[in-house]
């Protein structure tokens, strides 16, 4: 028996998220396990409800959950609030800072039969991808102090500072090694060393670790090359790791050349494995309360958490093979067609239960 803390949070995140426990339920059913989900308020819901958007009771069910399945937080609405009490920085960064998710999995794939979901261009898209990018998560500009604001009128000053232990990098980088191990066995890691003191320590300590992992080839980009390679030719790649704030920003060039922001899922981890589990992208609210979302980020996030929290890997597999055949069958949101194509888009709801069909099918 599994226990899911579900955060769904703002804008889509409660769209995608009624998908997600809809295949959540139906891989339950199908492979005879039990998986209790109890739902929680966070962001700028918990905001408006209770004057904060990580409650005690939301931190508290999380603690006591086997895993957090995790929606979207933000929006204009609470965009205004000072720093410290906005969804963003208060429940999300709260969240993966106070159980320590330093290792952030985005994998992005894009099949050769799929390539013409992608924006890239047919002769690029055609050779597919399978890239995987390593996010240290937990460290960099995002939680580095000092942070702020002090003066006034034009000497004003915002500032954020940069920072990288050696055991940081470490922890990371041998994650990322052992992952390249599974699959092509390569690395790329991405930095900016040619500016940056805490890229030059993490090229170095990336370097010591490669030592232990000599079937596994390093190369070392810096971040605008490797924002550029990504969209020249992606197929390069097998494992990028990266820092937290380079590894947000590829992350959503890797989202968009499979097709769409809504197709990225994310696993967040911990020394003991403990997981928190989100699509990349965020509360979308230029799309919100239209039921046109695309839910396949929060399911694939789902299926990550039956593979890495539940060790139910074909329960996940099956789960994936579900979502790989609504995308070759046609059975698209908005946000995967082009102008002319987008009367054919079909709804949130139409795609889950697509979804919830297909694992009902492979099981019988
Ligand atoms: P966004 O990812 O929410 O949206 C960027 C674009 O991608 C939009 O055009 C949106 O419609 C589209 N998009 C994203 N997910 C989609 C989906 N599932 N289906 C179809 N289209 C989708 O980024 P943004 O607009 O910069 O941010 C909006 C809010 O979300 C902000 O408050 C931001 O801080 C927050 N955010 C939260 C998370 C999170 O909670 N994990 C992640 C990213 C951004
Ligand atoms: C993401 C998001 C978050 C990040 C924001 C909302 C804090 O963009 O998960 O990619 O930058 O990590
Ligand atoms: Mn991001």
């Amino acid at each position: 028996m599994s226990n899911i803390a579900i955060l769904a949070g703002d804008g889509i995140g409660p769209e995608v998220m009624t998908e997600a426990k809809k295949v959540l339920n139906t891989i339950a059913e199908q492979f005879n396990i039990t998986i209790n989900t109890k739902d929680y308020d966070v962001g700028g819901a918990a905001i408006d409800r209770h004057g904060n958007a990580l409650p005690e009771a939301t931190m508290q069910g999380c603690q006591q959950a086997d895993a957090i399945l995790f929606g979207s937080v933000g929006g204009p609405k609470w965009a205004s609030l000072p720093p410290t009490e906005q969804p963003e920085r208060c429940a999300l960064l709260g969240l993966r800072g106070h159980f320590d998710l330093f290792c952030n999995m985005r994998p992005a794939t894009l099949q050769p039969a799929l390539s013409s979901l992608s924006t890239l261009r047919s002769d690029i898209s055609e050779q597919g991808f399978d890239v995987l990018i390593i996010r240290e998560l937990t460290g960099d500009i995002y939680f580095g102090e000092p942070k702020g604001r002090k003066g006034e009128g034009d000497d004003e000053t915002g500032f954020d500072s940069m920072f990288y232990s050696r055991r940081e990098i470490k922890r990371i980088a041998h994650l990322a090694f052992q992952a390249a191990q599974k699959r092509n066995n390569k690395v790329t890691s991405v930095d900016k060393a040619n500016v940056l003191a805490t890229s030059q320590l993490w090229r170095q300590v990336v370097e010591e670790v490669a030592v232990d992992y000599p079937q596994v080839t390093l190369e070392h980009l810096y971040v605008d090359n490797a924002a550029m390679q990504l969209v020249r030719d992606p197929n390069q790649f097998d494992v990028m790791l990266c820092p937290n704030l380079f590894g947000d920003i590829l992350s959503d060039i890797c989202a968009m050349i499979t097709g769409s922001m809504g197709l990225l899922p994310s696993a967040s981890l911990n020394a003991d494995g403990f997981g928190m589990y989100e699509p990349a992208g965020g509360s979308a609210p230029d799309i919100a309360g239209k039921g046109i979302a695309n839910p396949i980020a929060q399911i694939l996030s789902a299926a990550l958490m039956l593979r890495y929290s539940l060790n139910q890997d074909n329960a996940a597999q099956c789960i994936e093979n579900a979502v790989a055949s609504a995308l070759d069958k046609g059975i698209l949101t908005a946000d995967l067609l082009p102008a002319e194509q987008k009367h054919n888009a079909k709804s949130t709801s139409e795609v889950g239960d697509y979804i919830c069909q297909t694992i009902k099918q492979q099981i019988m």
